[in-house]
C-alpha cells in the first residue's frame, strides 16, 4: 500500500490480532511536487512556512507510518501551545533538550528540533532506525536554520544498557500513540521511571494519546504509582470518532513542583486548562 493509499479507515492488524488504524492527519497536505513519489509527504510547518518531509513506508510495519497523535504534537509545536505547557511547569534557562520515544517516522522530534531550536534524540526499536535516519538526514536544513539539532539512538523501551547510553539529561520527553500493545506497558513504565524519577533535575514526559481500548486504563493506573499525571490538551475528535487524541503530562512524583510563573518559552498557558483525569 502506498503513503497516498492510506485513508482514516485503513486498518492495520497487529500480531495480537487487534485492530489499530493509523490515519494521516487533517492537519498535513500531500504537495503536488510528491506526486510520482508517494512515500514522501509534507508537512507544512506554519510558523516556519517551510516543509518537514517525512518518508513513510507503510508496507514495512507500524512504525513506519504517522499516527495521529503525532499530529497533534506537530500542531501543537507549530501554534506554540506547546510552550506554555512547557513552561508552565518548569522554567529552563538554557536549549531545551528534548528525548523522543517511539518515535517511528521522526515527524514530531524533528519538527520540535525546527521550530523550538532544541537539541533533540530522537529513538525506536533498531529496524526502524534506518528509516528514522533517513528522515533526519532529509530535514538537516529546516531543523539548522531554527537553531535546533536532532540525533537518532537506539531505544527498545526497558533495555539498561540503551537507558544507559542514551541517558537522562533531557528537560522534556515526548512521545505519541505509543500505548497500545499491552505487553508494552511495564517497559514503558519502566523507562519512564528510569527519565522521570529520582535526582534533582524537573523533567517531563509529554505523551499525545488516542484512547482505543478500555484496558488502557491499567497503563494509567501503573503509571499513576510513579508518577502524576495530567491532561494538558484535548484535541476534537476527527471525522467520525467520538474521542480525539488527548496529550498528557507525566512528571515524577518527587518533582512536581509546579512554577506557574515561568515564562521562559513565553505563552499563555492558563488558556489550557489543566484536569486530572485519567
Ligand atoms: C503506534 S507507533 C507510533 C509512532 C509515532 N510515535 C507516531 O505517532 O507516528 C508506536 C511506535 O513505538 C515503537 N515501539 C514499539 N515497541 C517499542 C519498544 N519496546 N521500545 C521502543 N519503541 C517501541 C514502534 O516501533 C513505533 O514506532
Amino acid at each position: 500500500m502506498s503513503t497516498s493509499e492510506i485513508q482514516p479507515q485503513d486498518i492495520i492488524t497487529t500480531t495480537n490480532n487487534e485492530q489499530i488504524q493509523p490515519f494521516t492527519s487533517q492537519h498535513i497536505t500531500n504537495s503536488s511536487s510528491d506526486v510520482g513519489n508517494p512515500d514522501f509527504r509534507r508537512h507544512y510547518v506554519k510558523s516556519l512556512k517551510n516543509d518537514v518531509i517525512i518518508r513513510q513506508l507503510p508496507s514495512e510495519g507500524l512504525s513506519f507510518q504517522l499516527w495521529p497523535a503525532a499530529t497533534t504534537l506537530f500542531s501543537l509545536l507549530d501554534s506554540h501551545k506547546i510552550d506554555s505547557i512547557i513552561s508552565h511547569h518548569y522554567k529552563f534557562n538554557h536549549r531545551l533538550r528534548i528525548l523522543e520515544l517511539g518515535s517511528g517516522t521522526g515527524l514530531v522530534g524533528i519538527a520540535a528540533a525546527a521550530i523550538l531550536g532544541a537539541d533533540v534524540t530522537v529513538t525506536d526499536l533498531a529496524h526502524v532506525i534506518p528509516n528514522l535516519k533517513f528522515n533526519v538526514s532529509a530535514n538537516a536544513q529546516i531543523v539548522g536554520g531554527g537553531g535546533g539539532t536532532v540525533v537518532t539512538a537506539e531505544l527498545s523501551w526497558g533495555n539498561v544498557e540503551q537507558m544507559e547510553v542514551v541517558g537522562k539529561e533531557y528537560d522534556v520527553i515526548m512521545g505519541s500513540d505509543v500505548v497500545y500493545h499491552d505487553h508494552l506497558y511495564e517497559p514503558l513504565i519502566n523507562t519512564l521511571k528510569y527519565l522521570l524519577v529520582g535526582g534533582e533535575r524537573k523533567r517531563m514526559f509529554l505523551m499525545a494519546h488516542l484512547k482505543r481500548w478500555k484496558k488502557e486504563a491499567v497503563f494509567f493506573k501503573k503509571a499513576k504509582k510513579f508518577f502524576e499525571v495530567d491532561v494538558v490538551y484535548r484535541d476534537s475528535p476527527s471525522d467520525g470518532k467520538r474521542v480525539g487524541v488527548i496529550v498528557y503530562r507525566f512528571v515524577g512524583k518527587q518533582c512536581s513542583t509546579t512554577t506557574s510563573s515561568s515564562t521562559t518559552l513565553g505563552g499563555n498557558f492558563s488558556k489550557l486548562k489543566l484536569e486530572n483525569d485519567v
